[in-house]
């Protein structure tokens, strides 16, 4: 299956979309992306882009910040997304990748006086964790990057290595993901998820100045539980030993959907297992992913494959 890009203005096989070794995003982290789940419909034969809107809409806080010119409008970016779908003749889940950054080639560490660029990528993407098995954590000994170093509320590129260390020492011992506290040890997120536990029937989650990204996916479930299940989210700082505590807890993020975390710092969370609201959650959240539940209708985006050739 050939990969296509939307790179250069243009749409283009994958391997041709390159990049010369001194542009200043590979060096400096000077970029910031998205990361878009196009769900395989295998009844309908079509793709439920979900939430693209939204998330277009975040890329732009992310150019925002890094002061790139992305010259395209939210609809434009949906309509180019749908073509390069389109023409890449998927019949499986994908994971769409838009990419904005400062493309000049030139070695000088600043924002201003650069040339921007931007692309699209299309490509397949497993979930990122066993959201059916549940996932076993613990609490990073790196800290969750501050707003006063770099803002989180955009996903720049260079924030992943705070995410890429943590994460590789989850891995290195023998673990699924890793939980970041913030510089004053609240918890504030996944590696690449946000985070929520469930105690004395209510939804907890820390709240946007304990430094997490404002997921898509964590507000689709904040969403779900209060229309779906007349459960309310508070967002609030969370300890980490409320964490372990906590009758359930599950991560939400595009790459993993609804994981369940099964145990967190060698102790089980609740029952050990996969939690009851967690599992109403996720069936739900399977359902709208699809663009199934004719409630939410801006969230979905549908495209078919063409399997145009390029
Ligand atoms: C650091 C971080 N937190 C949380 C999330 C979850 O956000 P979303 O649900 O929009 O994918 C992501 C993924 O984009 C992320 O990279």
């Amino acid at each position: 299956m050939p990969d296509y890009a939307f790179f250069h203005k243009q749409f283009m096989p994958l391997s041709e979309a390159k990049i010369g070794i001194l542009t200043h995003a590979l060096h400096y982290g000077t970029a910031c992306f998205e990361g878009i789940r196009g769900n395989w419909d295998s009844e309908q034969e079509r793709f439920c882009i979900f939430r693209i809107q939204d998330h277009y809409k975040r890329i732009f806080n992310g150019c925002h910040l890094l002061k790139i010119n992305l010259p395209y409008s939210v609809d434009e970016l949906c309509q180019l997304t749908k073509e390069l779908l389109e023409r890449s003749g998927y019949h499986e889940d994908v994971y769409i990748r838009p990419l904005a950054y400062k493309s000049s080639e030139t070695v000088g560490l600043r924002l201003h006086n650069l040339e921007d660029d931007f692309f699209i990528v299309v490509t397949t993407f497993p979930s990122f964790l066993d959201i059916e098995k549940g996932v076993r954590c613990c609490t990073s000994s790196w800290r969750r990057m501050d707003d006063t170093m770099i803002p989180p509320r955009g996903k720049i590129c260079g924030v992943y290595v705070n995410s890429s260390l943590a994460k590789t020492e989850a891995w290195e011992n023998g673990l699924d993901e890793a939980i970041l506290l913030t510089q004053d040890g609240h918890v504030s997120e996944g590696s690449g998820e946000n985070i929520f536990l469930v105690s004395g029937g209510k939804l907890i989650t820390p709240p946007p100045s304990d430094n997490v990204l404002l997921g898509i996916t964590r507000d689709t479930v904040m969403q779900l539980a209060k229309n779906e299940l007349g459960i309310d989210t508070i967002e609030r700082h969370v300890d980490r030993s409320e964490l372990y505590l906590a009758e359930e807890c599950f991560f939400t993020g595009t790459a993993s959907n609804i994981a369940p975390i099964l145990e967190i710092d060698h102790r089980p969370i609740g029952t050990g297992g996969i939690g009851k609201v967690t599992a109403k959650l996720q069936k739900l959240f399977a359902e709208v992913i699809l663009g199934r539940n004719p409630k939410y209708p801006d969230w979905y985006y549908l495209a078919s494959p063409k399997a145009v050739t390029a």
